[in-house]
């Protein structure tokens, strides 16, 4: 019966596996490396695919069709992950439900499982390193903290700037709900597929990034990271040294406000953030000014 079974489940991977169609890696010249992009339909799958263009040949995959996505495949399948990592360099795994409101049931077959088959399937074709998309809910419970709740409230007085301690990459993980769990259990997993298999896999705390790249309340004027750090900070992921074989680090902008530390990524990544979310801040407080006003 057992036999049975796995022959089910060969025909079945093997069908998955031909039903995706994978088109030939583009050639052209002056192109650093073959880079997956997974999720590439979404939100940062289309900033990271245009800001990485000009120097990757690039491959978006997502489960949806439509624009920046090259293959339609579903992640939760280890058969198709595989055919579709195949010949990569590296792979941006951004691929998941990410909602901060899912339940545990969607955490795992939405968040988890992909990012476990990622990095299977990343080890049996071959594929060195991975950018991890993980998210600031795995530390989100700090928030509940002083001084981090007052400025997540926006609720500034008496307090300067950078004069309390930033949340370190060291500090232990804390979730805020099933989402920030699943995200620091495939950290974990992560690690244990850097240490086992030799991968260079690098996780990314992701702040809070925003189709409109602008605050849009007060805990952004902490936690925005913009469409231009998002990218340089990927691409200082994709051209870290192959010696760095794990890392967390926090995808944020330098922005006063901020509460997360990254003197690690610009140690270990040469990440140079360039943005304040400050600079919002007065037209944020005249387009609040305005709807009431209106
Ligand atoms: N946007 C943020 O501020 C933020 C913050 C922290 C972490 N993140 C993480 O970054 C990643 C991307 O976030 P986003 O904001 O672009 O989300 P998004 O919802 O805009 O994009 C996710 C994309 O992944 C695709 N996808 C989901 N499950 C898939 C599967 N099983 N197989 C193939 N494709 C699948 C979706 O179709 C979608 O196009 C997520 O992992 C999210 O948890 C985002």
């Amino acid at each position: 019966m057992d036999r049975v079974r796995a022959q089910a489940h060969r025909l079945l991977d093997l069908r998955h596996r031909l039903a995706v169609r994978v088109p030939a890696w583009p050639v052209g010249a002056g192109l650093e490396g073959r880079v997956v992009i997974t999720g590439s339909g979404g939100l940062i799958g289309g900033i990271v695919r245009a800001g990485l263009a000009d120097g990757y040949a690039l491959r978006g995959v997502d489960r949806s069709p439509g624009p920046g996505v090259d293959v339609v495949a579903d992640m939760r399948r280890l058969a198709s992950v595989r055919r579709v990592l195949e010949g990569a360099d590296a792979v941006v795994d951004l691929a998941a439900k990410g909602s901060p409101y899912s339940t545990w049931k969607t955490v795992c077959d939405e968040d988890v499982r992909p990012a476990l088959n990622v990095f299977e399937a990343a080890r049996d074709v071959g594929v060195p390193r991975i950018v991890y998309a993980s998210s600031n809910h795995a530390v989100g419970a700090y928030e509940q903290d002083e001084p981090y709740a007052s400025v997540v409230a926006g609720a500034y007085g008496g307090l300067d700037p950078g004069s309390f301690p930033r949340i370190s990459v060291d500090a232990p993980v804390r979730p805020d709900g099933p989402y920030g769990a699943g995200k620091g259990f495939c950290e974990v997993a992560a690690r244990y597929y850097a240490d086992s298999a030799g991968l260079s896999i690098l996780c990314l705390r992701i702040g809070t990034v925003l189709s409109d790249d602008r605050p849009a309340r007060e805990r952004h004027f902490a936690t925005l990271l913009t469409h231009g750090d998002l990218v340089s900070l990927v691409r200082c992921c994709l051209e870290a040294p192959a010696s760095l074989r794990y890392g967390v680090f926090y995808g944020v902008s330098d922005n006063t406000w901020r509460f997360w530390d990254i003197e690690s990524a610009r140690r270990s990544l040469g990440y140079a953030p360039v943005d304040d979310a400050e600079r919002w801040r007065d037209r944020l407080a005249l387009r609040e000014a305005h709807s009431a006003s209106g």
